[in-house]
């Protein structure tokens, strides 16, 4: 995961969140560099304060940086590492920021010290697979990245598609290159005219046991996944970084929720969400990105049918309707009775 800063659903307001689901386990850090490495892109890197190590975490893992102006984003960590001394993050201006890159890019120097959650990972790495065929778009580039020195790493079989508009947006480019051709493909849509990366040549190319993972903006990760609809569905992982569809009007809300463990029970008014009730109510929840995409808020069903609408679970999962996002779903039932 990498930012989502210009998504159009606005976050439920801050005021209203009750303060312990937010800071409970944040680790304090120290920006100790930055360093440009593309076109409105950097590279920050955070360390402790004291010097200590930093929880470890596998690639594909991504971080919740809370900047000071209240707002909260998530990004991939870059570097495979085990009891790391720093986490380093790429981070792109958006040019539709609704404050998040904007405020990185204008407002935080190094020596700044700001608030961080320990990794959580949606977007895993499967350690046995025989061949891994990584796709990267755009800033979508930082968790695969992090993926691609894991497999080097190791000497495992694996490719790299990494394609972006230009030269100048590509992140890494010089050690990218090193790695050789028949390891990473680079595709600049400009030089191609036009031409958009070929998602479905490179996944009808690879073997019948290759894994797939794709990072990128929607376009990409929906060829992606038309592309790959044709292999079975444990060998392909995807990761939003924006919705995959925002909720459809009247799909949201219009249903009362049950609280199994308190026995509290709320309505959910029509266009609303749970959290966003939860919230108001002063119930303390687990979130993050409010948006279904980062998979922190997801809670276990009892009774009902939810409606979902993240980017995180599975359609064998959603079909399953036995846990879901409160941050963005809908109920198909009068009456959602969840595990909190
Ligand atoms: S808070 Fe991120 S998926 Fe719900």
């Amino acid at each position: 995961m990498t930012c989502m800063d210009s998504v159009t659903t606005p976050p439920a307001a801050d005021a209203q969140k009750p303060e312990s689901a937010r800071a409970a386990g944040l680790i304090e850090v120290r920006l100790s560099e930055i360093e440009p490495v593309a076109r409105d892109t950097n590279v920050y890197t955070f360390v402790r304060p004291d010097g200590g190590v930093l929880p470890s975490y596998k690639p594909g893992a991504h971080i919740d940086i809370h900047l000071p102006n209240g707002l909260l984003r998530q990004f991939s960590l870059l570097n495979p590492a085990t009891d790391p001394e720093k986490y380093v993050v790429g981070i792109k201006l958006d040019a539709a920021s609704r404050g998040g890159s904007r405020y990185i890019f204008d407002q935080l120097r190094v020596g700044h010290t700001l608030k961080i959650s320990a990794p959580r990972n949606n977007f895993p790495l499967v350690e046995d697979a025989e061949h891994v065929v990584l796709f990267a778009g755009g800033i979508g580039i930082t968790p695969i990245w992090c993926m691609a020195q894991e497999l080097n790493a190791q000497n495992r079989s694996w490719q790299l598609h990494y394609s972006c508009r230009s030269r100048a947006d590509m992140a890494f480019l010089e050690t990218l290159k090193k790695l050789g051709p028949e390891r990473v493909h680079l595709h600049f849509d400009d030089e191609a005219g036009g031409k958009f990366l070929d998602v479905a040549a490179a996944i009808a190319a690879a073997p019948s046991d290759a894994h797939f993972y794709c990072c990128g903006p929607n376009p990409m990760l929906k060829a992606f996944e038309a592309a790959a609809a044709g292999r079975p569905r444990p060998q392909v992982h995807v990761e939003y970084f924006t919705p995959k569809e925002e909720a459809a009007e009247g799909t949201l809300g219009g249903f009362w929720v049950e609280l199994a463990r308190s026995g509290e029970e709320y309505y959910i008014p029509e266009g609303q969400k749970i959290l966003e009730v939860l919230f108001q109510a002063g119930v303390d929840v687990d979130y993050s990105c409010e948006l279904g995409i980062c998979g922190e808020c997801v809670t276990r069903v009892i009774s009902g049918i939810p409606v979902h609408h993240d980017s995180v679970l599975s359609e064998e999962e959603q079909a399953a309707n036995d846990k879901v996002m409160i941050c963005c779903c809908g109920s198909k039932s009068e009456r959602l009775v969840l595990d909190m």
